[in-house]
């Protein structure tokens, strides 16, 4: 923890945050995707907090507008213009509470009871229990050599439409994927939306990682290359600032927005945490967030290089992974006949721990059991090499 005064009022009470619940005593827990505590921006963020404060006032402690505050959404059109080369006009934006909770909306908003979801598989293992608390019926797209499998996503489509039904959404995670932290080639990209787009599809793409790239720049958003329409992409700053926050965004068609804009739950509430998302507009405003978002960056890579050289030098031959250009997440794959759900227990035993491949899959009968994710971003330099050792040893115990 960066001050002392906080680190003094989060080891003095139980429940303030997941994490309290998650941490075991004497385990390196490289399953949980959190970011590096100690680099949250808590100094710039109370500043931004004054600042909105004296700025908004009243605005502050009010209903909101369905769609969000502009400050925030016409700061948010304003750098998407820049960096993704795509104009976002204001009836194709609308603020969310995060990824999670815009996922929510749109499947309410965009299915029927009994409508099929198509679900890249392995996924954001929480996604799917979002969508799972809607009566969709959940279909997946396979992997091939780490990008979805597009003739089979195109089989099962055809599939669908002879048993009479269509699918109407495609849940995926293309950039710095969650869990294996691969990004879908260009190719992979381009057929994904022409499928889409001719089989009338809208493509959920849940773009969480797009302010994490550690090598060179994040590839192009489905959302920018596809004709408008036929993807809404989920932004968040839980991974670029902090995941407290429960801001987020959506950029989309303005017929998707206009579905958000109008539900009873906007209408009720008057948009999505007012308060947070006009002190985030402070935050941006003042640029804080490009700079701690490079602080971000440079902490995150220096991890990732760590873990991969401890982890080149202390697994075993048959244990192989590719450095993530990007995001949290890095996807080993095990020995050939070593099982991760067996691992895991004797991992423990030697006091690292992991998130095993069987829990990213949306039908668990097909799942890979030979893999695991691992983040790099929550543990500093030593703990990962001091992780990796462990994870080495316990691989080598099993291997006897
Ligand atoms: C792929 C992916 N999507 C969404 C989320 C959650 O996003 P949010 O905090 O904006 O709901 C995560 C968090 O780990 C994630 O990895």
């Amino acid at each position: 923890m960066a001050d002392a005064t906080v680190t003094d009022v989060t080891t003095t009470h139980e429940h303030l945050s997941e994490l309290d619940a998650l941490m075991r005593p004497g385990i390196i827990e490289l399953g949980i995707g959190h970011p590096a505590q100690e680099l949250l921006p808590i100094e710039a963020m109370r500043q931004a907090n004054a600042d909105a404060v004296a700025r908004y006032g009243p605005h502050m402690l009010s209903y909101g507008y369905t769609t969000g505050p502009s400050p925030l959404a016409d700061w948010l059109r304003d750098r998407i213009a820049r960096q993704e080369g795509q104009a976002v006009a204001a009836d194709e934006i609308a603020i969310s509470g995060g990824i999670s909770d815009a996922l929510d909306q749109l499947v309410t908003m965009c299915t029927q009871p009994g409508d099929v979801v198509l679900v890249e598989s392995p996924t954001y293992h929480f996604g799917v229990r979002v969508l799972r608390d809607r009566p969709v019926r959940l279909v997946p797209v396979p992997h091939a050599a780490d990008q979805p499998d597009t003739a089979a996503l195109a089989e099962r489509i055809t599939q669908l439409k002879r048993d009479g039904q269509r699918p109407r959404l495609l849940y995926c995670v293309p950039t710095y994927n969650n869990p294996t932290g691969i990004s879908w080639t260009d190719a992979t990209r381009r057929a994904v939306v022409e499928l889409a787009a001719n089989e009338d599809i809208l493509i959920i793409e849940d773009d969480v990682y797009r302010d994490l790239p550690l090598d060179g720049d994040a590839p192009a958003s489905l959302w920018a290359s596809a004709p408008r329409g036929v993807v809404a992409r989920l932004g968040s700053f839980s991974k670029s600032v902090a995941p407290g926050l429960r801001v987020g965004w959506i950029t989309a068609g303005n017929e998707v927005i206009g579905r958000i804009r109008d539900c009873g739950l906007m209408d009720s509430r008057g948009g999505c945490n007012q308060y947070t998302a006009l002190a985030v507009a402070a935050y941006c405003e003042s640029g804080a967030f490009e700079d701690h978002l490079a602080q971000f960056r440079a902490a995150y890579r220096a991890r990732r290089d760590v873990l991969c050289a401890a982890l080149a030098e202390h697994l075993p031959a048959g244990c192989t992974f590719d450095a993530p250009s990007g995001g949290f997440f890095l996807w080993l794959r095990l020995p050939d006949g070593m099982r991760a759900r067996a691992l895991k227990p004797i991992a423990e035993q030697h006091g690292v721990s992991f998130a095993p491949s069987h829990r990213f899959y949306v039908d668990e009968s097909v799942a890979r059991d030979d893999a695991m994710r691992l983040a790099f971003t929550m543990y500093d330099e030593a703990q990962l090499i001091e992780g990796a050792r462990r994870l080495g040893a316990a691989v080598r115990q099993l291997m006897k």
